[in-house]
């Protein structure tokens, strides 16, 4: 099956859905998406009056030109999970994230509800893979939907699940964003990566932004609207960047015409997937400006 267009998640705000006041915030902040939470935002006790009190705020619709909106399920062996399920498809969001997946059964189990609950609307999904046995069936829950639209790596709860010491740094994720960012973009689907806790630490979030997106990642969670800056920095390219690239892809273009598949740039080598490197960005580059 042929994809649309894929929707801008290069930040994904999450918001509690216990706290109406932020739900309400979320409709104006410039946010690319938001994930309105029913899972670890929210305490035990509030499950039940956050799922009304969420399907309550968002009765209303969405604005169209607001956050693509998300709405995070308990994960499928919870007590909550086909009573949150429920009321997500009632807000129609864009996709339903589905927290601490491990096999795709977990999926498809969501996919075969969701086409009960809701109205045809061809809900999305986005699986997160957020423990070993998740890591390690990677590839088989981004395939286990083509409503799957992006991917997450649920990097504290992996870190619990594995025993991982988290540094600022982050080096101890290095394989496990490999793993999530392989296993979305050999399916097409969206690699998210995990939040940064220190929402008082501007420039360590742009360097563990700037790291995911140089893994692959096409996108950051967030906690706090404070964070979309410099994520969104440390995602766009840069003037230099997307300069280098024009300059990359005329050269190559002119080289072809004369029949030669590799010339030289700036001193450095540039052949085929180079180009397609310079390609990727650009139009990268061209999708958000739209
Ligand atoms: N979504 C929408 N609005 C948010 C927000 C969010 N996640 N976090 C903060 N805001 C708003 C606040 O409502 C406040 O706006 P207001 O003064 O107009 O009401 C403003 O931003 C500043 O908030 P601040 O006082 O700095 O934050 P806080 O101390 O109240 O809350 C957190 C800090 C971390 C508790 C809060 O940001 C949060 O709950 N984030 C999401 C956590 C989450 O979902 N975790 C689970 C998934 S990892
Ligand atoms: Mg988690």
């Amino acid at each position: 099956m042929s994809r649309e267009a894929p929707p801008d998640l290069t930040s994904m705000l999450f918001v509690p859905a216990s706290r109406p006041r932020m739900i309400e915030k979320a409709r104006t902040l410039p946010a690319p998406a938001v994930i309105f939470d029913l899972e670890d935002g929210v305490g035990v006790g509030e499950k039940r009056s956050a799922r009304e009190g969420l399907v309550a705020a968002l009765a209303g619709g969405w604005p169209p030109t607001g956050p693509v909106p998300f709405v995070r399920v308990n994960g499928t062996t919870t007590e909550h999970f086909e009573e949150d399920l429920r009321a997500a498809a009632a807000c129609l969001p864009y996709g339903v994230c589905l927290p601490k997946c491990e096999s795709p059964a977990d999926v498809e189990q969501a996919v075969v509800m969701l086409r009960e609950f809701e109205p045809g609307v061809g809900i999305r999904l986005l699986p997160f893979i957020e423990s070993a046995l998740g890591i390690l069936n990677a590839a088989a829950i981004t395939s286990a939907s083509d409503l799957v639209v992006a991917v997450a790596l649920g990097s504290e709860d992996l870190a619990a699940d594995m025993g991982l010491r988290r540094t600022v740094e982050g080096h101890e994720l290095a394989y496990f964003r490999g793993v999530v960012a392989t296993a979305a973009r050999a399916t097409g689907a969206i690699p998210i990566d995990g939040v940064f806790v220190d929402f008082n630490d501007p420039n360590g979030l742009e360097r563990d932004a700037a790291t995911g997106r140089a893994l692959g990642f096409g996108g950051k969670q967030i906690i706090h609207p404070s964070q979309l800056g410099p994520v969104a920095r440390a995602y766009a390219p840069t003037d230099a960047e997307l300069e280098r690239a024009r300059r990359i892809v005329e050269a190559f273009d002119e080289a072809e015409r004369e029949g030669r598949g590799v010339v030289v740039v700036d001193g450095r080598m540039v052949d085929r997937p180079i180009v397609l490197q310079a390609r990727r960005l650009l139009s990268t580059a061209g999708q958000r400006a739209e």
